[in-house]
Order: structure tokens, then sequence, then C-alpha cells
């Protein structure tokens, strides 16, 4: 996408002051008119207000990105205000700090559904907009630093998280392959340590059927600041990248692991036919 002036961006998950936010943030700078949409239906009022108070076209609409009529309801909000939808930016994400040995099947489900499905449903539900844009319009979806290599965080287990944001890259690279024709572009941010209140939205906002909300007093790791992030990834989509990153120099870690890989695939072919 290399057009932002005057057109809209949807950003899911905006509403907390986090890295949702910062995206908002920079499509505001950026001069597009933006729709902040959060579960938190105070959050996004007050984000939107800033926006607008800054200059900025913004509106704030309630979502659950965990239902598909919800996020329908927000499509057609988007176009109802704004006449077209140019980028989608879901960034809804739950931590969940549990040994993979102990996970039990209920928190296998709540993490799968809101960092794998509710990115799933929300590219669904806005592909048509998208196409009817008639093309240079972009997805962007938060993924981790998490999902490109292992978490080594000392006493924070965090395969789960790992493990959805692994496969959102999976996802996002074959969705990139099948839309690269259309004109549409496919951006996975993967941020490292962003000072934001995951842990404490992560459990205030977990859906019934999983065991409804509950309180935590944990805090994140320090990070960098979340307004920073929107420009970075607004640099990597204007650059057609796939990969958005907040920290370049963790960089080393990434390759320390595909030379790992590489050292399995020397091992495999040095063996002889009979596996010997
Ligand atoms: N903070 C970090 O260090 C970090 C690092 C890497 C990746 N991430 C990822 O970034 C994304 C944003 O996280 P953040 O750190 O900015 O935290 P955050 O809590 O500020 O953002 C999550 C947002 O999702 C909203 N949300 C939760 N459930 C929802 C639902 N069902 N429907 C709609 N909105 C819902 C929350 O209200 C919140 O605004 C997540 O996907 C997270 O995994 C964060």
């Amino acid at each position: 996408m290399q057009q932002f002036e005057g057109r809209t961006a949807v950003v899911i998950g905006a509403g907390s002051g986090g890295i949702g936010t910062g995206i908002a943030e920079a499509c505001a700078r950026a001069a597009m008119n933006v729709v902040v949409a959060d579960i938190d239906t105070d959050g996004a009022a007050r984000v939107a207000e800033a926006l607008n108070a800054a200059g900025g076209s913004a509106i704030a609409v309630k979502v659950d990105a965990t239902d598909r009529e919800s996020l329908a309801a927000l499509c057609g909000r988007s176009l109802d205000a704004f006449g077209s939808v140019d980028l989608v930016s879901n960034n809804v994400g739950v931590v969940l700090s549990a040994p993979l040995t102990e996970a039990t099947e209920a928190q296998w489900q709540w993490v799968l559904e809101l960092n794998v499905m509710s990115v799933v449903r929300s590219v669904d539900t806005f592909l048509p907009a998208l196409r009817a844009a008639g093309g240079d319009t972009h997805i962007a979806f938060t993924s981790s630093m998490a999902g490109l290599m292992r978490p080594d965080l000392p006493g924070m287990p965090l395969g789960l998280y790992a493990a959805t944001k692994h496969a959102l890259i999976g996802y996002g690279e074959s969705l990139r392959y099948e839309l690269e024709a259309e004109g549409i572009g496919v951006t996975v941010l993967c941020p490292g340590p962003v000072a934001t209140n995951l842990i404490v939205t992560s459990a205030r906002h977990r859906p019934d059927r999983f065991g409804g909300g509950y309180d935590v007093d944990d805090e994140m790791p320090p990070g960098q600041d979340p307004h920073d992030v929107g420009d970075v990834l607004l640099r990597a989509i204007k650059g057609e990248r796939f990969l958005a990153l907040t920290h370049p120099e963790l960089g080393r870690f990434v390759e320390r692991r595909y030379r790992s890989f590489a050292a399995d695939f020397a091992f495999a072919s040095e063996g002889g036919p009979d596996g010997s």
C-alpha cells in the first residue's frame, strides 16, 4: 500500500493505549480516517476523541473479535462512515503464562481463539470491502517476536503464546501469496517487548465460555513505548515488507534458530538410505 492520505484504516484492538492505539495514532498522522475498534467501548471512545482533538477524523466502534456478526457490523459501520476500507489492522491477542505440559484444553481454546481465529475472522470479514476498494489496500495483524523464535523469559513459560504467534506467521505468509495478484498486501507486525497492559487486558476480557474475566496483578516486562510502534508498521507496509519489526537487533536470535534447522538438514542429508 503506497497511498495513505484520505484513505480509511480500521484498527481492531486499539482502545487500550497499547500497540493498536499506537497504530491508530500513526494512521491519523498519515491523514487517514481511522476506525478505532475494541471490546473496551470507553477505551475506544477515548482514543477516537483524542485523535479528533488533534485534528484527525476518527470514530469509535465496539467490536468483539471472537464474533463474526460483530466484525461484520464493524465493517458496515466503517463503510457507512467513510465509504471504503483500505487498511485493516488487527491487534487483538492474549498472553498466558503456563507450561505446555500443564496447559488445559480450555486454555488452548482460549489462546487459539483470540490469537489466531480472531485474525482469520477479521480477514474473512473485511476481504470483500478491501477488494471493492480497487487495489493498493492492505491487511496487517500482530504476531510477535515469539512467532519467530522461542521466547526465553525466565519464570514465564510462553509456549501457548509462541505456538499461536508462530501460526500467524504461517497464515500470513500463505495469505500474502494468495492475495498478491489482487493488489492486497499482507504485513505481519512482530513486536519485541512493548510497554502495554496486555497481561491485564488478557485476563479482563477472557470470554465467559473460557472461564470469564479475572484479576491479575502481574506486570509486563519493560519495553518500547507503544506510541512509537505505529510508524514501524506503516513504514513496513509502504516498503511492501512481510514482517514489521520493532526490535531489529533481535534478528540474531532468529538467525540462530534457522542455523539450527540448517544443521538438522545437514545431518539428515548425511544419513544412509537405511537411516544409518
Ligand atoms: N506488548 C508486547 O510486548 C507485545 C509483544 C509482541 C506482540 N504483542 C501483541 O500485540 C498485540 C496487542 O497487544 P498489546 O501489548 O498492545 O496489549 P493491549 O492489551 O493494549 O491490546 C490488546 C487489545 O485487544 C482488545 N481485546 C481483547 N479482547 C478483545 C475482543 N474479543 N475483541 C476486540 N478487542 C479485544 C483489548 O481491549 C486491548 O485493547 C497482541 O496481539 C499481542 O500479543 C505484544
